[in-house]
């Protein structure tokens, strides 16, 4: 960053280490050194650092911002400097002290990065450990979920979720943006009337009369956890530490979608130990929501595509609630270590829908996910990203979004399954059990894991393992566990049969088969098969009417591909509705492989992309060549 800074000398006195550069008509420029970047933050934890947030907000919903003071409670070990990280956030004022006795202080805001967004320094003294950031967020944060009334459910108010992770939070919270640190917090939340706000801490269960809510999070969290949603929601009650929050017209079917929740929990807390979280609730937001799922503490954010009507797609609950323990409690000390939270939560997931719906299952939901992944490979092989398909990565100037991929998923899980096989169970539920309690509320790289592998698994075991040809080598290694399911070569022998001209049984109904036995079925033609013959299927199965998104998207896929242009009106209302960045990207990426089909999806994208979240939007828009 160059600054021409008047006068010099005062402004040498404050920054004493920038270096001068003369120019030849000798006026004096100051080069204000670059705040360091560390795994995607300007913050010097090792310096000063946040111990404790306490948060008071109010919501200009009409304006889509969000007025707020952070007042970051720090650990100053003797330095005159704070750092923080903010993007699109304008920063009011900066001050030091309690709130009855506040001194403004000095602040900059450093060069403004794309991807990072800026470092926020703040002028403090070397005891100095309270600091309030006064500040509002833009319209264009992108954590903020903002939804109009029309596109909620009764159309009543608006809607208002954040979407932290990866490096988002930055965008609604001036704050140390890491997950290497962990914090606690409280806030103070002014919500407009009617609406109900929500956090990843302790919650209300309905509407108070002055519109002014408190939350606690005792237990100290990294940042990318610190969620708020605001809007028209109910609360059912599953069990006495779980329930589920939905806007009015879908807390009944969210209810009964949801109704093995409280199962879950005793399935996850047999297998690692007691929850630690207190409260376990969900909330299923309007279809913007760009995850599946996010693990927010004490509130799991749910899509309510899950909602099929049959319970089918609760996996991702197990997948978020086990990230209570692989995520939240044990967590990734940088994004390049994000299959530390992943890959264990997979695995984790899959124990849990094991011991609630069975082996079957269980293996049908791996071989899905491990047909993904042998995908991901083929196509990051292909472009010549091979380096993108070891478990470790380098995400230094790169999105740490980039890591969210089927390798940190897939990989990571069967990496673990792996050990599993050569361990055994038994031994290998211990040392999950030892390591969690060992690296609970702590963050660890992945280094600190395969040491810890090593010398409390492997190594008294005598067990030899080529845990760094998995963690630091391409693809999948030889020695990977194979999983077989004879339901799924059921459906995929009727698949070949199909296309080879054989009439699908009469009397077969979509009903008969599971959500992964459809998916196995659809897959199993590899991209191709004729119109006619689609239209054979969509007559006595209705893939494109099913409701249930996961069939319907690799259904609509394979339609693209083969011309079959009669799935056009569900796909379009699909697109419209669903913002769910998982279906969005393959469906949008085919669509754009024709000049004609990209003409069409350019068409729906119009009335799409304002139901979308930004996370969503830029993704699409890179697609479709919009950027
Ligand atoms: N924590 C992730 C979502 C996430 C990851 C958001 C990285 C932003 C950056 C969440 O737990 C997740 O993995 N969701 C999956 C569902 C799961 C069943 C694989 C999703 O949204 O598809
Ligand atoms: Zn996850």
């Amino acid at each position: 960053m160059i600054k021409k800074l008047f006068p010099v000398m005062a402004v040498l006195a404050l920054f004493s280490c920038n270096s001068e550069i003369k120019k030849e008509n000798h006026e004096v420029e100051i080069e204000t050194p670059k705040v360091e970047v560390i795994n995607h933050s300007y913050s010097k934890l090792e310096e000063v650092k946040t111990i404790r947030l306490n948060l008071e907000l109010s919501l200009d919903v009409d304006n889509r911002v969000i007025d707020g003071v952070a007042r970051h409670h720090m650990k100053n070990l003797g330095f005159e400097k704070a750092y923080f990280d903010i993007k699109d956030i304008d920063i009011k004022k900066v001050t030091l002290g309690k709130s009855n006795n506040e001194i403004q202080t000095n602040f900059e805001i450093g060069d403004y990065d794309s991807l990072l967004g800026a470092p926020l320094t703040v002028d403090l003294s070397k005891t100095d450990s309270l600091i309030n950031i006064y500040y509002s967020t833009s319209p264009d944060s992108e954590a903020l979920g903002w939804l109009s009334p029309e596109l909620t459910g009764s159309g009543k108010h608006p809607f208002l979720y954040t979407q932290g992770q990866a490096i988002l939070t930055r965008t609604w919270i001036p704050i140390q943006d890491t997950p290497e640190n962990r914090i606690t917090y409280s806030a103070t939340v002014e919500a407009p009337e009617g609406m109900l706000p929500l956090m990843s801490a302790t919650n209300p269960t309905e509407l108070n009369e002055s519109g002014v809510y408190q939350f606690e999070m005792e237990q100290p969290i990294p940042c990318y956890l610190l969620a708020l949603t605001v809007g028209e929601l109910e609360y059912r009650r599953l069990s006495e530490n779980s329930g589920v929050y939905a806007e009015p017209h879908m807390i009944d079917a969210a209810e009964k979608e949801f109704k093995d929740i409280p199962k879950m929990i005793d399935a996850a807390e047999g297998l690692y130990g007691k929850y630690s979280w207190d409260v376990y609730d969900v909330l299923v937001l309007p279809y913007s929501f760009p995850f599946g799922g996010m693990e927010n503490p004490r509130l799991t954010f749910l899509t309510p595509t899950l909602i099929a009507g049959d319970g089918s797609l609760v996996s991702t609950v197990a997948h978020e609630l086990a990230h209570s323990w692989s995520g939240n409690l044990v967590t990734n000390a940088s994004w390049d270590d994000f299959w530390l939270n992943e890959g264990f939560t997979v695995y984790f997931e899959n124990r849990i829908m094991r011991e609630v719906y069975g082996d079957e299952v269980a293996e049908m939901l791996s071989i899905i996910e491990f047909q993904e992944l042998q995908n991901t490979i083929d196509d990051m092989n292909s472009k010549g990203e091979n380096l993108d398909t070891h478990l470790k990565l380098d995400l230094d100037n790169r999105n740490p979004d980039d890591g969210m991929t089927d390798i940190a998923y897939v990989k990571g899980a069967f990496f673990l399954k792996t050990i599993e096989r050569e361990v055994g169970k038994e031994k290998f539920d211990e040392f999950i059990n030892a390591y969690f309690n060992e690296y609970k509320f702590k963050t660890l790289t992945t280094e600190d894991f395969i040491e810890y592998l090593n010398s409390n698994l492997l190594t008294p075991n005598d067990i030899t393992f080529n845990t760094e040809e998995w963690i630091y080598g391409a693809g999948i290694p030889d020695n990977v566990v194979k999983i077989e399911s004879k339901r799924l070569t059921i459906v995929q022998d009727l698949a070949n049969k199909f296309k080879t001209g054989e009439p699908l049984p009469k009397d077969l109904k979509r009903q008969d088969k599971t959500t992964q036995e459809w998916m196995a079925f659809i897959r199993a033609f590899d991209g191709e098969l004729s119109k006619e013959k689609m239209m054979e299927i969509d007559k006595q199965l209705n893939f494109k009417n099913s409701g249930n998104s996961e069939i319907m998207s690799e259904w609509f896929v394979l339609g693209i591909k083969n011309d079959y242009k009669e799935i056009r009106p569900e796909m379009k209302a699909f697109l419209v509705q669903v913002g769910r960045r998982k279906y969005l990207e393959p469906l949008y990426t085919t669509l754009a492989d024709s000049e004609e089909t990209l003409d069409w999806a350019k068409e729906v994208y119009k009335d799409a992309r304002p139901n979308y979240h930004a996370i969503s939007f830029n993704t699409v828009d890179e697609i479709l060549g919009m950027k």
